[in-house]
This record gives C-alpha cells, structure tokens and sequence, in this order.
C-alpha cells in the first residue's frame, strides 16, 4: 500500500443510543423464545430500540454533536458528511443532507454510503483517503442504523438479534505514525441473497402483497453468514495488519463487528486474540449494524481501555455480502 500523502486519523468518536431498552424477557412476551436462549447462542441480553417519533438521523445528530464537541470543532468547519447506513430515513435524500442542515455544517459535501454492516469500516476509509490528500481537512464519520424498523417483530429469528444506534468520528489530519495504518476492503455478490431486504427498492417495489408477505423486513440465512462472518473477519484483519507490517503481538485491542458473541469469539480465536484484548459489547446493544463499531470504540476510549499509542483494529462484515477492516494507531 503507498504511504499517504499526510496521516489522517480519528481525532474523536462518540456514540448514542436511543432511551428505550427492550430486554430477552420483553422478548419472551413478544414472540416463542427465552432469555436463556438468546444468551446462549447470541450473548445479547439487551438492545435499545427508537421511540416512534425517533429515526436514523436523529440518532445520528445526537452522536456528530458529541464527537464534534469533542474534537473541538465547529460545524462550519466540516468538508464533507459521510452517513454509513442500511436504514436512512428515505430512499432519497441521503440521511447525510439531513445531519448536514439540522447540524449547520454549511460548508460540507454529504452522502450516504452502503456497504452492509461493514458501512462504518468503508466510510472511514472512504473519509481517511479525502484527509490524506489534502483535499480535505475534516471529515464527519457517521454509522447509524435502527433496524427496528426493518425487523419482523414476530420472527423470532431474527427480531431477537437487532437493536439501534449511531457513532461518529471526526477524520482530520494527524501526526506522522498514527491514525489509520492500514485496510482492507471485500466483497461478493454472489452472497447478496443470504442477507436481505428483498423489497422496497427498483427491483421489488412495495406492494400490498409484498407487505402481507412481510417481504419488506430483513431476511437472513442465520447458519451461513454465521461461517461467512467468521471467516471474512479473520481473513480481513490479517491482511490489514499485514499490510502495516504488525502481528497480534502489536494489538492493543480488537474492536470487532457486534453481530454475535459466538462469531466474535471464533474470529478472535483465528487471529489468536486473547479475550481481553476484544472488545464486546454486543449484550447491551444487539446488532446495531453500522453503529456497533463505532458505539464499542467510544465505549473502549471512556472507560480507558484503548489509551494512547495503542493499536486499534477493527473489523467487521455484513450484507453485500461485504467485509472489511482497519489498522488505526490511536
Ligand atoms: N428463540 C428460540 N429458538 C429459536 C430462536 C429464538 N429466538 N431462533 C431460532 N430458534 C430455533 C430454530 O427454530 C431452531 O429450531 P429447530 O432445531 O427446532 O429447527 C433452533 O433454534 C436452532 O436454530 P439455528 O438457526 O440453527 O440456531 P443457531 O445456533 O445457528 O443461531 C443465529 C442462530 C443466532 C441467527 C446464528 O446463526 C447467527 O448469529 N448467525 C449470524 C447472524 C448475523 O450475524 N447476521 C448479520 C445480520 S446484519 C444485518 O442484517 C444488517
């Protein structure tokens, strides 16, 4: 990988979830299940869900003004808005012009990017290339998603598994050695069928028989992206640290993509990652889809466990099908 022009990197990050919490044992009024089960085959205990009058980027919002209070900067002094996400508000415009007007980042481009799950991981990459070249200074990093409203909440495969919320980061200019390092980007359509939401977009528009099929909420093939996720985690951040010259020895810590205790831990156990080095956060969020690695950072960096210096890798998978991670010096 050629050296960048300049070192970009995440000067802060921040995070928010909405107020309501939604337990295993609400669930096991909702539909057929147990807590016992959840946590067994997931390690979820609990997840946040948006209120009615919440969405996507009113999460969103909540989060940019944290991580730009944090980083000391001003909304007139964003370049360019970055929302990483699989439920923006509208099909059109991009949940990004939304935070863009209601944040009076005056001066900024925006976008959305979709990369499935792995949407934080792209857009950082995306926003680290703009600040390496110089193009661009400052560059506002958002994952957010509630897939709340994309679930079947009578299908207990997969209602059990998902909750809501948002992170973002402040991508500016840092010193020579730290900020990202290194990443690695995937995909393979040929596995778009295996996680979906099959209607609602060109191909498939919504109608009243689509509906009464529930075919607009989010379907999954549970067992196969279990063994795609693990795999492609593994593969992923090997080659990203390969890519900066770095082995496990060199890692402070792994921020992994929070879909399932159990695929963490075979991913981890591929990168010979030991336990306290990962960071797991999945029991009081669910899967929050381009919101769980940011939320498991900004949790990592306040409570200390991520410290100056410490080499942070994330890593994570999703629809698409796609993966990815990145090698940041923090
Ligand atoms: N409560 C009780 N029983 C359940 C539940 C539930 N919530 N869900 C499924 N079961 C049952 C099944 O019906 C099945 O019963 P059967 O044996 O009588 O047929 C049994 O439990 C075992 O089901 P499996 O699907 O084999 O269970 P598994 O151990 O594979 O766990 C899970 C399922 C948790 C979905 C797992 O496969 C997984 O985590 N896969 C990856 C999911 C993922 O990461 N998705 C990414 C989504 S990202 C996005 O959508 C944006």
């Amino acid at each position: 990988m050629a050296s960048p022009v300049r070192p970009a990197g995440i000067v802060s990050i921040a995070s928010h979830a909405p107020e309501k919490v939604l337990t295993n044992f609400d669930l096991e009024k909702m539909v057929d299940t147990s807590d016992e089960w959840i946590r067994t085959r997931t390690g979820i205990v609990e997840r946040h869900i948006v209120a009615d009058h919440e969405c996507t980027s009113d999460l969103a919002l909540e989060a940019s003004r944290k991580a730009i209070a944090r980083a000391q900067v001003s909304p007139d002094e964003i370049d360019l808005i970055i929302v990483a996400t699989v439920t923006p508000d509208f099909p059109f415009p991009a949940t990004a012009c939304l935070v863009q007007e209601r944040l009076g980042a005056s001066r900024a481009g925006a976008f959305d990017l979709q990369a499935g799950c792995t949407g934080f991981i792209y857009a950082l990459t995306v926003a680290a290339q703009f600040v390496s070249s110089g193009a661009m200074d400052t560059v506002l990093v958002i994952g957010a998603d509630c897939l709340s409203r994309i679930t079947d909440w009578t299908d207990r495969t997969t209602c059990v598994l998902f909750g809501d919320g948002a992170g973002a980061a402040v991508v500016r200019p840092v010193e020579a050695g730290r900020g990202l390092l290194a990443f690695d980007l995937g995909s393979d359509g040929s596995g778009s069928e295996l996680l979906q939401v099959e209607v609602g977009g060109a191909k498939v528009p919504i109608t009243q028989e689509m509906v009464a099929q529930k075919r607009q909420f989010i379907s999954m093939s549970g067992n196969e992206v279990f063994r795609f996720a693990v795999r492609a985690m593994g593969e992923s951040a090997e080659r990203a640290m390969a890519r900066c010259g770095i082995t496990s020895e060199d890692v402070g810590c792994y921020i992994p993509h929070q879909a399932n205790l159990r695929i963490i831990d075979s991913a981890a156990k591929r990168l010979h990652a030991p336990t306290d080095k990962v960071i797991v956060n999945v029991d009081k969020y669910g899967n929050t889809s381009c919101a769980s690695i940011p939320l498991a950072f900004d949790e990592a960096v306040q409570d200390g466990r991520i410290k100056s210096g410490d080499i942070v890798v994330c890593v994570g998978f999703g629809a698409g099908l796609t993966w990815g991670s990145c090698v940041i010096q923090w």
